[in-house]
C-alpha cells in the first residue's frame, strides 16, 4: 500500500465491519431480561466477543492475508505488513451501566503505522473516521483540533485504567496538577476511543490516560493527527504498538501537559 492512499476497499470494510459489530452490541445493551438471568459480567462478554468475530470475519472475507489484533480472541502478529487492530467494544463500563457511550474501533496498519481508523458509537449514531493524508471527519463533517493555546483555556480529559492502586493515585496527581493550572475542567467519559475523537474535535485540548492498548488508541490516534494534533507517550516518546501511556493534544498544548504527565511516569 502506498502511503496515504488506496485504501478505499479497507475503508469501506472497515466502516461495515464497525457498524454490523455496533448492530450486535445495541442487541445486547439495555438487556434487562438478559441481564437477569445471565448476570452483566456474561452478557458485556457475550457481546463484545460476538462483535469481535464478526468483525475478524468481515476483514478475513476481503483480506484473507492481513493479521488481526482484537482485544478478545484475533491475536495477529504485530509485525505483519498489514495488521488489523481492533476494540470490538470500548467502554465496557459505560455499556454495562447502561450508559450510551462506547464505540467500535477498527483501525488499519501498514508496518506499524496507522493507514485508516474507524471509530463507531452505534447507540448516538456518530461516526469517525480518518484515513493517512486524507483528514478526519465526524459523520463527514471534517475535524479541526481546537486553537487554544494556554491550560487556563481548555477543557482536559482522562481515562483511568482499571488499576485501583498506584496507577490510580498518579491519574488524580496529574488531575490536580491540571486544576492548578486553572483548566475549564476534566471529563472523563470512559471511552478512550471517543475520547481520542474528541480531542480530534476540539472539544478537549488534550486527552491523556497512563495505561492503554493499541486496541483503544490505534484508530482514535489517527483521528488527531489527521485534525492537526500531536499524539505521543506521557514521556514524548512515539506510541508503541503494545501498552503505553498515551497524551493526545492540539500540539499547541502538548509540552504543558507533558510537564505535567511525565513526571508521574514510573511512580506505579
Ligand atoms: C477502556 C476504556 C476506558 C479506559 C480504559 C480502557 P474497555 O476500554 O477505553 O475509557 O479508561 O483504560 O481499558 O475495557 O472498555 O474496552
Ligand atoms: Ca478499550
Ligand atoms: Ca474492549
Amino acid at each position: 500500500m502506498k502511503k496515504g492512499v488506496g485504501v478505499n476497499v479497507e475503508f469501506e470494510t472497515a466502516v461495515q465491519a464497525a457498524q454490523e459489530a455496533g448492530q450486535i452490541l445495541l442487541s445486547y445493551f439495555r438487556m434487562e431480561a438478559n441481564v437477569r438471568t445471565k448476570g452483566i459480567a456474561d452478557l458485556v462478554t457475550d457481546a463484545d466477543v460476538a462483535a469481535e468475530r464478526c468483525i475478524a470475519a468481515r476483514i478475513s472475507a476481503v483480506f484473507p492475508g492481513h493479521a488481526i489484533l482484537g482485544e478478545e480472541e484475533q491475536s495477529g502478529d504485530t509485525t505483519a505488513e498489514y495488521l488489523w487492530v481492533v476494540d470490538p467494544l470500548d467502554g465496557t463500563t459505560n455499556f454495562a451501566h447502561g450508559l450510551p457511550h462506547f464505540a467500535v474501533s477498527i483501525a488499519l496498519l501498514h508496518h506499524g503505522q496507522p493507514q485508516l481508523g474507524v471509530v463507531w458509537n452505534p447507540a448516538r449514531g456518530d461516526l469517525y473516521t480518518a484515513r493517512l493524508g486524507g483528514g478526519a471527519f465526524h459523520n463527514g463533517r471534517r475535524l479541526r483540533v481546537s486553537s487554544e493555546a494556554t491550560m487556563d483555556q481548555s477543557l482536559i480529559g482522562t481515562g483511568f485504567y482499571y488499576d485501583r492502586g498506584a496507577m490510580m493515585e498518579a491519574t488524580l496527581g496529574a488531575i490536580g496538577d491540571c486544576f492548578r493550572q486553572n483548566i475549564h475542567g476534566i471529563r472523563r467519559f470512559g471511552t478512550a476511543a471517543l475520547d481520542l475523537a474528541h480531542v480530534a474535535d476540539g472539544l478537549y485540548g488534550a486527552f491523556f490516560e497512563f495505561q492503554l492498548s493499541p486496541w483503544d488508541f490505534a484508530a482514535g490516534q489517527l483521528l488527531v493527527t489527521e485534525a492537526g494534533g500531536r499524539v505521543t507517550d506521557c514521556t514524548g516518546g512515539e506510541l508503541p504498538l503494545r501498552k503505553s501511556t498515551i497524551l493526545a493534544s492540539n500540539g499547541l498544548l502538548h509540552d504543558q501537559m507533558l510537564s505535567i504527565v511525565s513526571r508521574r511516569v514510573g511512580t506505579w
